[in-house]
């Protein structure tokens, strides 16, 4: 038996891999914490909320008295840290808290793990730390040792709390990993990103906004093989490694768009080219040879697979979608298009 705390489960991806997790290893605890900002919804909860061996502690990571007393009580073997500022667009508008809980609360989370002592601490970081690659050069992809070199506040905060993880491991051999994935999309994505944005607004015939000339390249990979991978790399990894994440499923956003529209039965008049996002990264592509051949690890979905069983669950959750697009969504939309 082990016992985990994953913080941010409140959200798209860390929801995700409570989900699966808390069912795969019935004998492993997990306990969240989530500062349940705007991004964060207890519905996503709701499945596993009942569940033996999961647990709920809202609290937010950059409260490191909060965080040491949860360390003393709980004991964890593994800490995954998911909880993030996650909206490249927002950190644009304001970089500061995005400093503060993707640096900061990084920080304190690895310092109570150097004090309570762990087994692995794991940092989910994201393929932005590597900047972009030029449009007319499909040969190339980010490997695990290609240069940061960021675009936004947002992947300037990964990055740093990247290099801090790496830092704490080679100066006080804290035992670490870090993921970096591709762009995910699936079930519970809360529908300030491209994809449910997109669903949401064709199924109201509402205007798409595409940024720009909507060329920009993405990897699209689906969340539950983000969290397959997540869980090799967790338990089978090797301590302070780096590793790739990516399905090679890449996508021009308008092909996104257009799929999308396609799939519901709408017509492409409805896509409107919107002022470009500043700074906007132009392509990511992941090379994942390291954790496939290392850890095996394969994804289920592809972009054709994955596409619809996520327009299936924005359809078959629009309650789900009602509530989070209530309050503080409503705002950032007035503000943002
Ligand atoms: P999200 O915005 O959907 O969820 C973030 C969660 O973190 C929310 O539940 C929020 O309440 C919580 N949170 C925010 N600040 C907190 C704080 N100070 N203390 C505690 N909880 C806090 O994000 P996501 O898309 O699920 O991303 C999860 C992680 O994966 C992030 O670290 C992100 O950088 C990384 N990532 C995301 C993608 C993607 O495509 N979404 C791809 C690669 C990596
Ligand atoms: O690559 C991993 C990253 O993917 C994660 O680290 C981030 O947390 C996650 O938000 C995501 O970042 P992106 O900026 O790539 O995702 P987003 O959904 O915001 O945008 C995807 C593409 O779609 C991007 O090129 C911008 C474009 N876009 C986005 C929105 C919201 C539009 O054209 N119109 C829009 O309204």
């Amino acid at each position: 038996m082990a016992k985990f705390l994953v913080t941010g489960g409140a959200g798209f991806i860390g929801g995700n891999f409570l989900h699966i997790m808390v069912n795969r290893y019935p004998n492993d605890q997990y306990v969240c914490i989530d500062a349940l900002t705007y991004a964060g919804n207890m519905e996503t909860l709701e499945p596993i909320m009942n569940k033996p061996n999961f647990k709920f502690v809202h609290e937010d990571i950059t409260n490191r008295e909060a965080v040491y007393k949860l360390f003393e009580e709980e004991h964890f073997d593994y800490v995954i840290n998911f909880a993030a500022e996650s909206h490249v667009d927002r950190s644009i508008e304001n970089p500061e808290v995005f400093l503060k809980t993707n640096i900061l609360g990084t920080q304190v989370l690895m310092d109570a793990c150097r004090k309570y002592g762990i087994k692995r601490y794991h940092q989910v970081s994201t393929d932005e730390v590597y900047g972009d690659l030029p449009l007319d050069r499909p040969d190339l992809f980010f490997h695990e040792d290609t240069p940061i070199h960021t675009s936004s506040p947002y992947s300037a905060s990964k990055a740093s709390a990247d290099l801090l993880v790496l830092a704490y491991h080679r100066t006080f051999h804290l035992p670490v990993t870090i993921s970096r994935c591709s762009n995910n999309y699936g079930p519970y994505h809360f529908p300030e990103k491209l994809i449910p944005l997109m669903i949401q607004k064709a199924l109201r015939n509402e205007k798409l906004p595409v940024y720009g000339n909507g060329l920009n390249v993405r990897d699209w990979l689906y969340v539950g093989d983000h969290c397959n991978a997540i869980d090799l790399i967790v338990r089978k990894g090797r301590d302070g490694e780096v590793y790739n994440i990516g399905g090679h499923n890449e996508k021009t956003n308008l092909e996104v768009v257009k799929t999308i529209l396609k799939a519901l039965g709408k017509p492409e008049s409805l896509i409107e080219y919107v002022k470009d996002r500043p700074g906007h990264d132009l392509r990511y592509a992941m090379d994942p040879t390291k954790i496939e051949t290392e850890l095996g690890w394969k994804p289920e979905h592809n972009f054709d697979t994955g596409i619809v069983a996520t327009i299936k669950w924005n359809l078959e959750n629009q309650e789900w979608l009602k509530h989070v697009e209530s309050g503080e969504y409503q705002n950032w939309m007035k503000r943002h298009y």
